[in-house]
């Protein structure tokens, strides 16, 4: 008997992966960029157009993040030094706060080191409390969209509700929501509904509009009222006329909104925006903030400044460039035969190939034309909808997209 043993019972756990073909771990290195308005990522001595990454505004390599996080590292240091509580507090951190409240018309805000952190805290904070002392008790039924982020789901597990009281509805189903609030309105004394804002895996806008309808239908059906949480981390910063997300999109606000500084907004970190009430009971019982690191200083300026330019004119340019360049690619993929999985304005734009091989192969024939996608398949997306994740920035020129274009054209 030996450690040794559990050693091979987890080689034959990565053999059973790389079998099933499901591996991630063989990342491609990227090594630098070059320096232009769309900048190419270096990978061993090729030079690729990255058409695979969340950075939608292309804000990640603007200078004024990249000054704004010089400037916060000199003053504050490389790192925050310790939590929140103890002596991690930076101005930095409590400006991005103030500044994010203001951008989503909210009371308050608070940072965490990423949106996954962020949506394993508050999914367990608000379904089960601390310690034996806490008031906030479990009588709630969980309904949690079908095809929610894998950091909903892990939020939903930490907290450990008995089977029963977790329940699916069906993926952008109001209906069957409706359904689930209204079997359960006795038997509970409360409800929470958490949803993705956008979907990750095809850019679809979830129904935000005609679930806050019935939410507020249900609110008085349970003592205790219906919440309504949503992550927005594809959202934030790039849906909407403004970049507010999908609350701008559908015309109305979660009660809880969780974003994150890694896609749109070109830095990193995650944040949660509500009532007062929901952040003071946050910054009072989320572990993840209690007792992990914020984001780094330099970090949190330059997700301020991103958050600044948004509702400058140069964010105005990128939104609207953002726009046209989606409904550009749109039109001359069509042009060329190609159809997409679902119709959307977001830029995730599912190309449908309908086979794992295709896809797989028209990835790698894309990768020798130095074009980085991405694809999608099965269990990720139904059986026959295999599709490539195109994912189009604001900096992209016309020239890029038509070079993508020809590229797919030519392997058709
Ligand atoms: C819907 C959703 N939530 C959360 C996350 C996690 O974001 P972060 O990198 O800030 O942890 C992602 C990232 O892919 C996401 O798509």
């Amino acid at each position: 008997m030996s450690r040794k043993n559990f050693f091979s019972v987890l080689n034959q756990e990565i053999n059973r992966i790389d079998k099933a073909k499901t591996s991630k771990r063989f990342e491609k290195i990227i090594t630098g960029f070059t320096n232009e308005r769309s900048p190419k990522a270096i990978i061993g001595k090729k030079k690729f157009q990255v058409f695979n990454s969340n950075d939608y505004l292309g804000l990640r390599h603007h200078p004024a993040l990249k000054k704004a996080e010089h400037q916060a590292t000199e003053i504050f240091g490389a790192g925050p030094g310790a939590v929140r509580f103890i002596s991690g507090s930076l101005k930095v951190h409590r400006d991005l706060e103030k500044a994010l409240a203001k951008f989503h018309k909210k009371n308050d805000a608070m940072i965490f080191s990423s949106s996954f952190a962020a949506n394993l805290a508050v999914l367990f904070c608000l379904i089960a409390g601390q310690n034996k002392d806490s008031l906030v008790d479990s009588d709630v039924i969980v309904i949690s969209d079908a095809l929610n982020h894998r950091s909903i789901i892990d939020g939903i597990r930490v907290a450990n509700l008995p089977k029963e009281q977790r329940t699916i509805f069906r993926h952008m189903d109001p209906t069957h929501l409706e359904e689930v609030l209204e079997n359960n309105k006795k038997i509970y004394k409360r409800a929470l509904v958490v949803t993705d804002g956008v979907f990750s895996m095809l850019g679809e806008y979830q129904k935000l509009r005609e679930i806050r309808t019935i939410i507020d239908k249900y609110d008085k059906e349970y003592v205790n009222g219906v919440l309504l949480v949503v992550d927005d981390a594809h959202g934030v910063g790039i849906a909407g006329k403004t970049g507010r997300g999908i609350e701008e999109i559908e015309g109305v606000k979660a009660d809880v909104l969780i974003g994150t500084f890694g896609k749109a907004f070109g830095a990193d970190g995650g944040y949660v925006v509500g009532s007062q009430t929901i952040i003071d009971y946050l910054r009072e019982s989320a572990a993840t903030y209690i007792y992990s690191n914020s984001i780094p200083p330099g970090t949190a300026a330059a997700a301020l400044k991103s958050i600044e330019i948004l509702d400058k004119p140069l964010g105005k340019k990128l939104l609207e460039n953002s726009k046209e360049n989606v409904a550009y690619f749109k039109k001359q993929m069509k042009k060329v035969g190609y159809f997409f999985a679902v119709d959307s304005s977001h830029p995730i734009q599912p190309v449908l190939i309908g086979d794992p091989f295709k896809t797989s192969v028209l990835v790698g024939k894309l990768f020798k034309k130095n074009i980085i996608v991405t694809n999608i398949s099965f269990p990720v997306v139904p059986k026959g909808r295999d599709e490539i994740r195109v994912q189009i920035s604001a900096v992209h020129t016309k020239k890029d997209i038509d070079q993508l274009v020809k590229a797919f054209k030519q392997e058709k």
